[in-house]
């Protein structure tokens, strides 16, 4: 894998107050041609705007704002961000088979009106990569593994029609296994050598989630947060075409 290609599978995750301080994120990695994320931070605090302007700087965008409600209102959620041209949105997959196909449903409704030629990706989030076996046993209330519960949501997403799941890259290797390998593996917490865990639980370093076999590798404060995230994001790159 060379630069490039090790580029179009990383998303930078854009995790900033203002669209100033996210845009200037954006403008450094611009030469790369990685994704952006967008979470629920800078869009609640920028709005649509904040799309479009990574959108105008050329970037491909994951709207990561993980749309969990009835069937209904997920529908017309996805309807409206497919209108604002994003290239992958996601939904919680414990929102049930029946709330996922809306929102494949809204989002093929929301690029023909805006008449794009393809739906943006749609991938559930199985278990939130900050959780842990105790927290999902003890407060959600799921009995088992972490991994036994992400696979059943991996297989209740692809049911529903969804392109794949958000994941740990602890889960990935097991994901395709269970899904097949066009069913996409997208990877947060990850974290290169040296970098702080933060409040990430089940974590790899690039090379590892590449090897697991993720497709996309989400990675926000070891490039959002560096003092030159160009840099950065480099050396991710530079360990990604190891692989
Ligand atoms: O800073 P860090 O690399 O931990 O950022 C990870 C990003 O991935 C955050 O924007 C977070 O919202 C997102 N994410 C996650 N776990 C999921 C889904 C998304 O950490 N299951």
């Amino acid at each position: 894998m060379n630069a490039s290609e090790a580029a179009a599978r990383v998303m930078v995750a854009l995790d900033k107050p203002d669209a100033a301080e996210a845009l200037r994120v954006a403008e450094a990695l611009r030469p790369f041609g990685c994704w952006v994320k967008v979470g629920l931070e800078l869009f609640y605090a920028v709005g649509p705007d904040i799309v479009r302007e990574c959108r105008r700087l050329g970037f491909r965008i994951f709207l990561d704002l993980k749309l969990h409600d009835i069937p209904n209102q997920v529908k017309g959620a996805a309807r409206s961000l497919a209108r604002l041209g994003v290239d992958m949105i996601n939904v919680h997959a414990a929102g049930g088979t029946e709330m996922m196909r809306a929102a494949a449903q809204g989002a093929a409704e929301g690029a023909e009106a805006a008449g794009r030629s393809a739906p943006p990706l749609i991938v559930a989030v199985t278990q939130l990569t900050s959780t842990t076996r105790e927290m999902m046993n003890g407060e959600i209330g799921i009995p088992g593994e972490v991994e036994d519960t992400v696979l059943r949501y991996a297989r209740l997403a692809k049911k529903a029609g969804l392109h794949g799941v958000v994941a740990s890259p602890l889960e990935a290797a097991a994901i395709k296994r269970a899904c097949g390998r066009d069913f996409l593996a997208v990877t947060p917490g990850i974290r290169p050598a040296g970098h702080e865990a933060g409040d990430q639980r089940r974590i790899a370093s690039p090379l590892e989630a590449l090897r697991a076999g993720a497709d996309f590798l989400v990675v926000g404060r070891p490039v959002a947060a560096a003092p030159d995230p160009a840099a950065a994001l480099e050396q991710i790159l530079k360990e990604m075409t190891e692989a």
